[in-house]
């Protein structure tokens, strides 16, 4: 009884568990409700129904985007929130069935849908492949096709997980930082670019940093925004003293400040910010800045958390759906033997429900699910201490569920 994503003749097909399909597996786990015969009566006036991407990926995204998909579909039954799942392959998944590593279809689906849940892609058996054929090339055409711009990467450092830091305790304790990275301008694609030769006859390589003030302003509205609904403090960072490229991005982001008088806007050269990540991380509440910038410092505001596997990350654009993923790869060294941790790809799945739906409260509820998991011992091995429980990526989707089920309405918590 799985629905088929209806690919072209020569295309693979990716069977997606039908709504009825995850209904009937998850059945003991499902809420009761009086006078209902399943949670699928649509008796209740407030439902909510909500199209969503799915593209498991190469490696272990499959096994984490499976539990993710369950987790969604758990709390959409608490929540009145009805999931239809659409399920699409990408990267080396795509290649090795039609030859690309983004079908059109993939795309068209995404863009028809209301948010998009990515795994991962790519692994060893494509690395060799020509630029074009590469798994990483169907995910930037991904990013460019939902013209997302911005990426939301939190860094979190949660209570259970302290000791996995690589600061010390007092450091990281309580860290909980939001980059907001602008993600298609700036140098990495900035004309002219390219390999000449200079004036004394020698061999360069330039590239371009260029912002308009349309693009500073489309995501700085985006990090206030950010910023409000977080801890109501935004700090811009740039390389003002040196570059125009910034001097134009402080300056715009400092007359979108009068439009968001409940947030708090601090500056910071790029520098100094990358000492202050690590000397006292919890001054941070929002961060926004450039494309080169971001890349690096949501790198190093991640690694204060301990672990690739419990980071999720969000991109964001106008409008269209945004795309939701884990900042981990593909893992291919661990993929299909049941070890990897799925939190990132839940907690991506929460932020989904929050950026791209606007569902706070259903995503307060995965959240609260995660920390529960974490509270009562279970871990995968990448996160594994002695004391906890270890557990593989399915029995970690098990236990989330449980507590997806435990947790009071979160109004009320
Ligand atoms: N967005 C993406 O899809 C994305 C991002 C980064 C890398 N990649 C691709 O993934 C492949 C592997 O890249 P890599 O090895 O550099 O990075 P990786 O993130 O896949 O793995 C790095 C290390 O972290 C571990 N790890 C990653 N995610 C984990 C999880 N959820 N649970 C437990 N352990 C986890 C892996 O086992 C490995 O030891 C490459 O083909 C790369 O291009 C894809």
């Amino acid at each position: 009884m799985a629905s088929t994503f209806p690919l072209r003749p020569n295309m693979c097909s990716v069977r997606a568990p039908s709504p009825a399909a995850v209904s009937r597996r998850l059945s003991h786990l499902l809420p009761r409700r009086r006078g209902a015969a399943s949670f699928r009566c649509s008796a209740a006036p407030s439902r909510r129904s909500y199209s969503v991407t799915l593209i498991p990926g190469d490696g272990i995204g499959p096994e984490v985007v499976s539990v993710a998909r369950d987790v969604l579909f758990l709390v959409g039954s608490h929540e009145g929130i009805e999931f239809r799942f659409q399920e699409v392959p990408m990267g080396g998944t795509a290649l090795d069935a039609v030859g690309v590593p983004l079908p059109e279809e993939t795309l068209s689906t995404a863009k028809d849908s209301d948010a998009v849940l990515l795994g991962a892609i790519g692994g060893y058996k494509w690395d060799s492949n020509e630029k074009s054929l590469k798994p990483e090339t169907g995910l930037l055409q991904l990013r460019a096709g939902l013209g997302v711009f911005a990426n939301l990467r939190p860094a979190s450092v949660f209570p259970q997980l302290v000791d996995s830091s690589t600061l010390k305790r007092e450091v990281a304790e309580g860290v909980d930082i939001m980059v907001v990275r602008e993600l298609t301008g700036g140098i990495y694609f900035g004309k002219p670019r390219g390999f000449g030769t200079n004036e004394s006859g020698e061999e360069i390589g330039f590239n371009t940093e260029v912002y308009s003030a349309s693009e500073v302003d489309r995501i700085a509205r985006i990090a206030f925004e950010t910023a409000r609904k977080r801890g109501g403090k935004l700090c811009s960072v740039d390389k003002a003293n040196v570059l125009e490229a910034s001097i134009l991005w402080r300056r715009r982001v400092t007359m979108m400040a009068s439009e968001f008088p409940d947030v708090e806007l601090s500056h910071m050269y790029v520098d100094n910010a990358s000492m202050q990540l690590v000397r006292n991380p919890k001054q941070f509440d929002t961060i926004v800045t450039n494309n080169i910038f971001g890349d690096i410092l949501s790198d190093e505001a991640s690694m204060i958390t301990g672990s690739i596997g419990m980071l999720p990350s969000a991109s964001l654009g106008y409008s269209g759906p945004g795309l939701f993923e884990p900042i981990h790869g593909s893992a291919p060294d661990i993929a299909g033997q049941d070890k990897a941790n799925p939190l990132a790809t839940v907690l991506s799945a929460a932020m989904l429900l929050r950026y791209g739906l606007g569902e706070e409260i259903a995503a307060k509820r995965i959240e609260n699910a995660v920390l529960e998991t974490l509270d009562r011992g279970y871990r995968t091995g990448d996160i594994f201490s002695t004391g906890s429980t270890l557990v593989g990526c399915k029995r970690m989707g098990e236990e989330v569920l449980k507590s997806v089920n435990s947790q009071k309405p979160v109004a009320a918590i």
